[in-house]
Parts: C-alpha cells; sequence; structure tokens
C-alpha cells in the first residue's frame, strides 16, 4: 500500500468555519495543516496530495491562499484538492474554486476533488439579524467533508 503524504493550507479569518472543515479532512488523511502565510514553500515537494482551502470574502479566497499558491514553483506529480465554506454554499464558492483550480494547473497539479459548504455569516448587515447559516458548518456538513476525504485515507 502506497501512503499518501497530504499537506492541507488554509485561510479562515472569519469564524473559523473552513477551519472545522480542514481539521475534519486532515484528522482522516492525518494531513499537515497549515495557515497560508506559515507556509514553508521549500516543503511541498514532500507531499503526494495538497489541500488548499479558504472562506470566501467578496466571492474570492482569502489574498494570502491565493499568494501562497503564487509563490510555489512549477511542481509535477502533486494532486490537489479544493475546500471553502462559504455564506451562499456552492453557488458562493463557485467563480473562487475555479480562480484557485486555474492557478494549480498552472503549477503543474491535476485536482482531484474539491468541496463546499456554508459557513455561519455575520458579515456588515447581515450582523443586524444575528448573522445567516447560524451552527453551519453542522454535524452534516462534518460528516460531508470526512467522507469526501476517506478517498485519500490511507489504510
Ligand atoms: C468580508 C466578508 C466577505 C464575504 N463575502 C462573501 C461572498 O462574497 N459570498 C459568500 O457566499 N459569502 C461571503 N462571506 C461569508 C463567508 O464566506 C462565510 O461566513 C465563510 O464561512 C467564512 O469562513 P471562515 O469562518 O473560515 O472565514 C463573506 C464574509 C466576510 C467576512
Amino acid at each position: 500500500m502506497i501512503k499518501v503524504k497530504t499537506l492541507m493550507v488554509y485561510e479562515s479569518i472569519h469564524h473559523g468555519n473552513t477551519e472545522k472543515v480542514a481539521k475534519v479532512m486532515a484528522d482522516v488523511l492525518k494531513a499537515e495543516l497549515v495557515k497560508a502565510k506559515e507556509l514553508d514553500i521549500n516543503l511541498v515537494a514532500e507531499y503526494d496530495l495538497l489541500g488548499f482551502g479558504s472562506g470566501i470574502y467578496w466571492g474570492k479566497p482569502h489574498k494570502d491562499l491565493l499568494h501562497t499558491i503564487d509563490s510555489l514553483p512549477s511542481l509535477t506529480n502533486k494532486q490537489a484538492f479544493v475546500f471553502s465554506t462559504s455564506g451562499a454554499g456552492e453557488k458562493g464558492s463557485n467563480k473562487a474554486h475555479q480562480l484557485i483550480k486555474g492557478k494549480l494547473i498552472e503549477k503543474g497539479f491535476t485536482i482531484v476533488g474539491e468541496f463546499s459548504c456554508r459557513g455561519f455569516d455575520s458579515f456588515g448587515l447581515l450582523k443586524l439579524i444575528g448573522g445567516i447559516n447560524k451552527g453551519r458548518p453542522n454535524e452534516h456538513d462534518l460528516k460531508e467533508a470526512e467522507d469526501f476525504a476517506r478517498r485519500w485515507q490511507n489504510s
């Protein structure tokens, strides 16, 4: 059995929603989990599979995640998955995922999966109504994140 060595890179600045999803996936995959700014890009070569995740802010992933991806060297034989949480769920993350995937493909990654779910959002005026998606990601979302990650789980 070949072991898949996984590194996950993320940003989660609003309510830690994306971090919750990232932690569940990292547990399944026994992955290293680092914030985008803290990634030592020289270590990337040691991993087979990389996960890139972010909350969605103004339709985009966090800029630190994008900068980190931009700063990676060109790579070969690396797989990547993309994940996010957003106020609008899949609809809110679509364009942002396209942006991340485009950059990763340019760097030589093969995209092998993507995951998104809703996250508690109390930004701006939403605060006045107590926010939307309270409690999200919830147990069901986290179970889906776990199931998503299982496809690369080392047995
Ligand atoms: C500044 C800001 C902008 C946001 N813009 C969007 C957006 O364009 N689309 C969307 O669906 N959600 C948007 N959201 C909601 C977040 O994507 C959602 O709350 C997400 O789960 C936050 O993840 P985090 O807790 O990991 O930071 C925004 C939140 C903030 C704080």
